[in-house]
């Protein structure tokens, strides 16, 4: 049957033209952008003040001359899409890549760049529908440990370039995010508690945040051994090693940020069930505190935010864990045992969730 059988105008059919290549072609933009931050693009652009001709960038990032009208093309792509500005043959910083340059951890994403279009994610994500047709077992295997024969995080203990480049995406997200969310959210959150312990907090970017912005609060980080081994250990903030599916050491809360995107329901029940255990009772103080994203919060003030949230979702396919909405989150916490909660307003793809034994 051809398109115009099925009643498609002209105009429909050579939209869908559009909207199928732009989807086609839709990863070059991530390539691009690794592309780019490999090459050290944003950070000679950032050298210029700002602002950089192509010849500037040629020169600056040591580019084969012969290079350049390809290089072009590449700054073309990426200023379509919003990554850096354009005018009159000026290319600029955006917000999104000043997020690429500069020594202070809060500015810098290069890390999570190198991370989430890593050779090993692109591998993982090529056996996607081999995995979605493997319907052997009962639990299947995940998409990450198919393609690659062991859990991600066997891969991080194994691979010193993969967990170094999570642990310092880590800390530059959490930099940047616990900066606004302490100044946005400080006083309401953690003002009053005496300890917090951060869950998964690898090598402690959002518990010293805290610790300096509230001395008053013992803060620790329990994380996997081959994380906390690795872990800047200043004397801000207390390091554990350990395993949060079997013991979380008391405190009044527990922070657990970007760690249950990670697990299905079921691990996110039995981890928010060690953490209910290290807490004392909602009327002593006790809570978990989330920050994650979810799902459809926010999506008003913003039309890309919808598609970020489920691309990220998309993308924690990889390691067997989900982004979630409201109710997927309100069935894990009842399950776990907790009994209320409250979603505060979300700091853009983030929201803080305040759960209540
Ligand atoms: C996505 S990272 C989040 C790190 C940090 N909370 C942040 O937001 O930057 C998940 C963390 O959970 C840690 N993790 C994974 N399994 C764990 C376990 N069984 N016990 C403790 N930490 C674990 C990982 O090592 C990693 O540091």
């Amino acid at each position: 049957m051809s398109c115009t059988e099925q009643e498609l105008s002209t105009q429909d059919m050579l939209q869908g033209h559009i909207d199928l290549h732009h989807h086609l072609y839709g990863y070059h933009k991530s390539m691009a952008l690794l592309c780019a931050t490999d090459l050290g693009i944003p950070g000679a652009i950032h050298r210029r003040g700002g602002a950089a001709t192509i010849s500037d960038i040629v020169a600056d990032t040591m580019i084969p001359p012969a290079k350049l009208p390809h290089l072009r093309r590449l700054m073309r792509v990426l200023s379509v899409s919003g990554i850096f500005a354009v005018e009159e043959d000026v290319y600029k910083l955006t917000p999104a890549s000043r997020l690429l340059v500069g020594d202070k951890a809060s500015c810098n994403f290069s890390p999570l760049v190198h991370l989430v279009v890593s050779p090993a994610m692109l591998t993982t994500f090529s056996s996607l529908s081999p995995w979605f047709r493997d319907g052997r077992n009962a639990s299947p295997t995940a998409l990450f440990e198919m393609a690659h024969g062991m859990p991600p995080w066997e891969m991080m203990k194994r691979d010193d370039t993969m967990n170094s480049a999570l642990n310092d995406a880590c800390v530059a997200d959490s930099s940047f995010l616990m900066e606004i969310a302490l100044r946005e959210r400080g006083d309401v959150v953690f003002r009053g508690l005496r300890s917090l312990v951060d869950v998964g907090g690898g090598h402690g970017g959002a518990a010293m945040a805290i610790a300096k912005a509230f001395p008053d609060i013992k803060c620790s980080v329990l994380d996997l051994p081959h994380v906390i081994s690795q872990a800047p250990d200043d004397g801000t903030v207390c390091f554990i090693a350990g395993d949060m599916f079997e013991d979380i050491p008391p405190a009044d809360a527990v922070l657990l940020k970007h760690v249950l995107h990670c697990w299905d329901a079921d691990d996110c029940v039995k981890i928010l069930g060690q953490c209910k255990k290290a807490i004392p009772a909602r009327g002593d103080g006790g809570k978990v505190i989330l920050i994650n994203p979810v799902i459809g919060y926010g999506v008003k003030q913003d039309s890309t935010l919808k598609e970020t949230q489920v691309l990220a979702d998309m993308n924690m396919i990889a390691i067997g864990g989900a982004e979630r909405e409201e109710h997927e989150f309100k069935k894990i916490f009842l399950d776990a045992g907790f009994s209320d909660y409250r979603i505060m307003p979300v700091l853009g793809l983030m929201s803080i969730i305040e759960v209540y034994p």
